[in-house]
């Protein structure tokens, strides 16, 4: 295949770390930043990736959500160790629509469609009992139905830059960082 858009050479490592990986091959770094500019960084699931970007879902009042919702800005670091690749990302943020969300929710299994009901994510937690009180209420009114709650969606990270790096002997790596400029991906090698 030859690659014309980072997107296509990004779906190319993907399936080959969904070979190799020994779980999560969509597990992605999240760097964020507060209101005082500080960097935050912590670990999601990156469930859809087509044209438009980078998907991933969450409570949307966690402090991931508010950081999210206040700056527009994040970046995403893929880490495949079984292929000694990373891929970084930064771009700009928006939220995914109702209806994906939707989709989303409705096909994780009960007990994680509960738990986003249960979880104020992010929130100071009195005591383990007491989040399992909230499962067990969460269960006793909704059964096995929960509508999506509006407190949980989804992000799409629309990248501006797109970075490949390819471990290569005695740290001479291989790095290949594309940017938008306009509509056009500009390509460049970097030094490692
Ligand atoms: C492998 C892995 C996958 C995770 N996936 C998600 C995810 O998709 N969504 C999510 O909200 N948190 C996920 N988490 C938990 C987050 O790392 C984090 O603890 C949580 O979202 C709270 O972050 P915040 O307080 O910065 O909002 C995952 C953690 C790990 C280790």
């Amino acid at each position: 295949m030859s690659i014309k858009t980072p997107i296509e050479h990004f779906t190319q490592w993907y399936e080959e770390a969904k070979q190799s990986e020994p779980s999560d091959p969509d597990a992605a770094c999240l760097a964020t930043i507060d209101s005082n500019g500080m960097p935050n960084a912590r670990v999601i699931l990156v469930r859809k990736i087509d044209d438009r970007g980078f998907c991933f879902f969450t409570n949307l009042e966690s402090t991931k959500g508010h950081e999210l919702l206040s700056s527009h800005k994040a970046a995403l670091n893929f880490h495949w160790k079984s292929l000694k690749r990373q891929v970084r990302i930064r771009g700009e943020i928006s939220t995914v629509s109702k209806e994906e969300a939707d989709g989303y929710y409705a096909s994780r299994p009960l007990g994680n469609r509960i738990g986003a009901w249960a979880s104020l994510q992010s929130r100071p937690l009195e005591s383990r009992d007491t989040l399992i009180q909230r499962v067990e209420e969460f269960e006793n009114k909704f059964g096995d139905d929960p509508p999506r709650p509006d407190h949980w969606g989804g992000f799409r990270l629309s990248p501006t830059s797109i970075e490949f790096w390819q471990e290569g002997e005695h740290r001479l790596h291989n790095r290949l960082q594309y940017t938008l400029s306009g509509e056009d991906w500009n390509s460049k090698v970097l030094y490692p």
